[in-house]
């Protein structure tokens, strides 16, 4: 692979705890990871980037980190990752990690350290008197400690803040940089990137931020080939972009495209959008339907309102999931031949809908208990995945202890057994187009091709034409030499609704 491996990779999300149990004990781990590797060879994916997996208390299912440099006993060992790094690059697979600069959890020897003596609160924003922010999990952003101080936590009270203006914050995360890239890591996912620097007044996307991963870009300079991956939730594309100028992050996640309604006018403004900004500070966009914070694309596609909201997550909305299945089959066909990196959450290749009927006793998802019960939260696309069997766990484990969330009994048919050797399985169409992809699309340029108002179609710079029918009439395929791949039926030279296929001209 060249070293500019990144700008046109196809990204596989693993989400450590319910990728695949090796011990048994109901929770996912290395061990379970490295036994699937050859899984994720055959898919045909060029990287790995998985969540966090360090030590943690998981009040935000590790995202709050208690310590940057080791790994979470349930999920293995610090020699464990060096042992599946080594592994994966052995397969031709890259590893990116996730590295959470925001905040830390309350567990953390620096916190701990602030809880202890009062002068070292600096690390952190400890104030006499709280604002009224409010935290991203619902309830305020501020809880009081023992001495009557308060600390900020934009998320949940388990991750307190970090004072980025402090110099040995930013000292520390350029040795936690090094650290992982010594260790073979390929690329750092950073979290929540565009929070981290805040005023009297704000936190989101103040201009101090980019000094912090003009830093960054210098320390991954250091090395070859190591990208930091930003995740940037802005509604402003200008913003957006300014991240991924070329002294800043690499590329970051397209949740514009991600909260696209499966819609003809607005995924075309949405495409040529990305691609426009992306193109003014030289980066290749990235093409994201889904990952651990949001409601599954099978079921996302499914509902009247096919858009993604998170202040407005619409969980136990009902869905018509053979509706979202054929559209979540075309979606992946457009997103994998857009030009520049693409994105597949775990589960995403086996059609995997959204789970809501999880018992409430058993939500894990910090959301849940701040809203007050009111918003069940993400748990329901992090339920660990079905591998193989008539009946949980699925494979996921040796079956000795309970997957740490219920798998419904429907998933027999969804395995990745029972869909491994059957064409029309959503396994079987990624499998297919990421083959396809790795030779053929990827990094470059498209041209759009004007059918009809309600088709999206477009020609790649590598000479494979994309067409998606997002209107209710077929349409008539444009002339080809041959049809590359399909997400449903072409019979007749028609495209029926909901259907995208790729052509070689
Ligand atoms: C990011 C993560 C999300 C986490 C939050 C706080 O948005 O994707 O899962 O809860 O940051 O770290």
């Amino acid at each position: 692979m060249s070293d500019t491996w990144w700008r046109g990779a196809a990204i596989y999300q693993v989400y450590p705890r319910s990728f695949a149990d090796g011990d048994g004990d109901g929770v996912g781990d290395l061990a379970g990871l490295r036994e699937r590797l050859p899984y994720l060879k055959d898919l045909g994916i060029n990287a790995i980037w998985l969540t966090p997996w360090y030590p943690s208390p998981m009040a935000d299912g590790g995202y709050d980190v208690a310590d940057y440099r080791d790994i979470e006993p349930a999920i293995g060992t610090l020699a464990e990752a060096e042992t599946f790094i080594g592994e994966a690059h052995g397969l031709g697979i890259r590893v990116i990690i996730d590295v959470v600069p925001n905040h830390t959890s309350t567990a953390s020897a620096w916190f701990q350290e602030a809880l202890r003596d009062r002068s070292k609160r600096d690390r952190f924003w400890f104030r006499d008197e709280p604002n009224d922010w409010r935290s991203i999990f619902g309830g305020p952003a501020w809880t009081q400690v023992a001495d009557g101080q308060w600390y900020l936590h934009l998320f949940d009270p388990g991750q307190p803040d970090y004072n980025w203006d402090n110099p040995e914050v930013r000292q520390e995360f350029h040795d936690v940089l090094r650290f992982w890239f010594d260790r073979g890591a390929d690329g750092i996912r950073v979290d929540s990137a565009a929070l981290l620097v805040k005023s009297a007044t704000a936190y989101e996307d103040l201009d101090g931020v980019h000094d912090i991963y003009r830093g960054w870009r210098r320390v991954a300079d250091e090395y070859d080939d190591r990208i930091l991956v930003g995740e940037v939730w802005l509604p402003d594309q200008e913003r957006f972009a300014r991240y991924l100028r070329p002294d800043e992050l690499h590329t970051a996640f397209n949740f514009d495209f991600l909260a696209c309604p499966w819609e003809p006018a607005a995924l075309r403004a949405s495409i040529s959008l990305t691609l426009s900004t992306h193109a003014s500070v030289g980066a290749p966009p990235t093409w994201v339907l889904s990952n651990h914070d949001v409601a599954r694309v099978v079921t996302r596609y499914g509902r009247a309102d096919t858009s993604w909201d998170h202040a407005d997550r619409r969980d136990g909305v009902p869905a018509d999931l053979e509706l979202g299945r054929r559209r979540a089959r075309a979606a992946a066909l457009l997103a994998m031949a857009l030009p520049g990196g693409v994105y597949v959450y775990q589960g995403e290749e086996l059609g995997l809908p959204e789970v809501d009927d999880i018992p409430d006793r058993l939500r894990q998802d910090p959301m849940w208990t701040r809203s007050g019960h009111t918003v069940p939260g993400r748990d329901g696309c992090r339920v660990p995945l079905p591998w193989s069997g008539d009946a949980p766990p699925f494979g996921f484990g040796p079956g000795v202890g309970e997957p740490w969330l219920p798998q419904p009994p429907e998933w027999k048919e969804l395995t990745a057994e029972a869909q491994a050797g059957d064409p029309a399985s959503m396994l079987t169409l990624y499998r297919t187009a990421l083959r396809l992809r790795r030779d053929r699309l990827g990094d470059g340029s498209l041209t759009w091709l004007d059918l009809r108002p309600d088709v999206l179609a477009f020609t790649r710079d590598t000479r494979v034409v994309c067409v998606v029918n997002l209107g209710p009439d077929p349409v008539r395929l444009p002339p080809h030499s041959a049809v590359l791949l399909a997400s449903g039926p072409t019979g007749d030279g028609l495209l029926p609704c909901d259907t995208a296929v790729w052509l070689e001209p």
